[in-house]
């Protein structure tokens, strides 16, 4: 394999094998990787790093390491990681079946936060010292620049913060993606902070090129592997029903008044549902669309393609096969287009704010009044994580969230009288689409705001049985501003523990 994308002189002596790299981790650390969403995420150390730790336990010993990356990343990483009881601690998004598992048998520590917040933590000192970073990059310049690859996630502040750092050099990454990222080197830690200055959804504010001191690192593996994200699911007539609906409640705002033409920023979700209004809206007539979002799916793509949407500001990618076949074929096209930034800024509160951005994000249930839960089933077993879904609902212009009106073959209700955890309150969610049609819950008090949900979402099988529980709460409940029956409140999901069903 030639070293042409390994330009600094400097570097070139410390290329090594995957396993060679892999041999700086040493048990306990705290290890930052690069990736986000199956995208940009290293493709070699990580496996050769597990390959290592299922050796060291043969032998009876301890050997794991707290880690910390952009978002989910992919089987090489997670997966390989979880399998090897390699992971300690893993912070923060992440959606891989092996390492859910450990979560939810109490083997592996999870922490869930907010994706915006995960920079500022590490630099406020909450988790401790970064021992290494491991970054993906699709090339190193001259001057020893880093050229990002398919995600920027928290790269810059894991290369600034690491003790050392390994760099995975992935030629399989497009060359052409150079002068697509806008890496912003101005954020700082309170008191001194100052506005960031991004005032479209497009706006360059920073550099194309991630920085390192060149002194930090300790080894360079060069790697040639595709990202890998999930096919995405043929697109269902549930989820056209969904899309449709909220495509006309963005037609009904706009004649309103309350939404331009073009609507405003949008933030979508990963997911099928989500990938399904896209698909919809490339067929609503509508035009000159924009995004600010975290993560460019298959669909934002042929928006793209199709002039429906002007341009994207995202942090990675999630793009099936076939679609990064396009990406890469097309990438001229696509970086006149595309804005990759830190995921620091592609969620900071700040600018979803000032952009006046549309959420739109998938769930498992919300209750009568509007509370969301995105991340626990039955209360406790995690499924994947909140991602930055928090990020866009409690700052943008709307939030909305999307979901079949029932799970498991109809056995569950994902309207229930009180969600099992929440990640979204009632005072930060406006919208709610089933298939079943949507609750505009905006300037409604909680007990409209029950009748809008029931009445609108709800699947029919669960109607008579929601209508019930919230008269009964009407008359009976300690308190009227939020009727609830406290013993009955989450009896659905005790049900369906006991019984595999929610009906009564
Ligand atoms: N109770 C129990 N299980 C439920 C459920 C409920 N109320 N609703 C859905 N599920 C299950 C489904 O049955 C499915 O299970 P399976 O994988 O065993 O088939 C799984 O959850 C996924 O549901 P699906 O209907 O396929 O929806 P999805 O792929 O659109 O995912 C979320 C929905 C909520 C899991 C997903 O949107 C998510 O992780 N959201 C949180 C993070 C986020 O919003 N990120 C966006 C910004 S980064």
């Amino acid at each position: 394999m030639s070293v042409e994308r390994i330009l600094d002189p400097r570097l070139r002596d410390r290329i090594v094998s995957a396993e060679q790299a892999a041999a700086f981790i040493q048990p306990g650390e705290t290890v930052a990787m690069s990736g986000f969403t199956g995208s940009g995420y290293p493709k070699a150390v990580p496996l050769a790093l597990a390959q290592r730790i299922e050796q060291v336990h043969e032998q009876g010993l301890p050997f794991q390491i707290k880690l910390l990356t952009g978002a989910s990343t992919a089987p090489e990483l997670d997966g390989a990681l979880a399998k090897a009881d390699g992971i300690a601690m893993r912070m923060p998004f992440q959606s891989d079946p092996d390492a859910r598992k450990r979560i939810n048998e109490g083997k592996l520590d999870y922490i869930d936060i907010h994706l915006s917040h995960v920079a500022q933590h590490v630099w406020f000192g909450f988790y401790g010292d970064i021992d290494t970073a491991v970054i993906e990059v699709s090339a190193i310049r001259e001057d020893g620049a880093l050229v990002p690859s398919t995600s920027v996630g928290n790269n810059k502040t894991w290369l600034d913060l690491a003790k050392k750092v390994i760099i995975e050099v992935n030629e399989w990454q497009p060359e052409g993606i150079e002068g697509m990222h806008d890496i912003y080197y101005g954020t700082a830690l309170p008191p001194h902070r100052k506005p960031i200055p991004l005032i479209h959804a497009n706006d360059r504010i920073g550099q194309t090129t991630l920085n390192v001191d060149p002194d930090k690192i300790v080894a360079v593996v060069r790697t040639n592997g595709p990202d890998r994200n999930s096919p995405f699911k043929p697109i269902d007539d549930e989820s056209k029903l969904i899309a449709g609906h909220l495509i006309e409640f963005f037609k009904h705002e706009i004649g309103k008044g309350r939404l331009p033409p073009n609507l405003l920023p949008l933030q979508s979700g990963v997911g099928n549902i989500p990938n399904a209004v896209l698909a919809g809206l490339a067929e609503s007539g509508l035009r000159g669309l924009t995004s600010f979002t975290e993560v460019i799916q298959d669909g934002m793509l042929d928006l793209l393609k199709s002039g429906v949407l002007e341009y994207a500001s995202c942090t990675g990618f999630a793009l099936s096969p076939e679609a990064n076949e396009t990406f890469k074929r097309d990438i001229a096209f696509y970086r006149e287009r595309i804005i990759m930034r830190t995921q620091e800024i592609s969620n900071h509160p700040e600018l979803v704010r000032r952009l006046g951005c549309i959420g739109m994000n998938g769930m498992l249930e919300v209750d009568l009044y509007g509370n969301v839960n995105s991340t626990h089933v039955m209360g406790s077993r995690i499924m994947n994580g909140i991602g930055g879904s928090g990020d866009f609902t409690r700052n943008g212009f709307l939030s909305t969230f999307l979901s079949p009106s029932t799970a498991k073959n109809g056995a569950i209700s994902s309207i229930v009288p009180m969600v099992s955890h929440v990640d979204h309150t009632e005072h930060d969610v406006a919208i709610i689409v089933t298939e079943q049609g949507l609750a505009d819950l905006r300037g409604l008090p909680p007990r409209a705001r029950a009748r809008v949900v029931i009445d609108n979402c709800a699947h029919p099988d669960f109607r008579d049985q929601l209508n019930d529980y919230f008269d009964r709460a009407c008359r009976d409940s300690y308190g009227k501003h939020t009727p609830h029956l406290l013993p009955e409140a989450l009896s659905w999901h005790q049900r369906y523990i006991d019984t595999g069903s929610m009906k009564a």
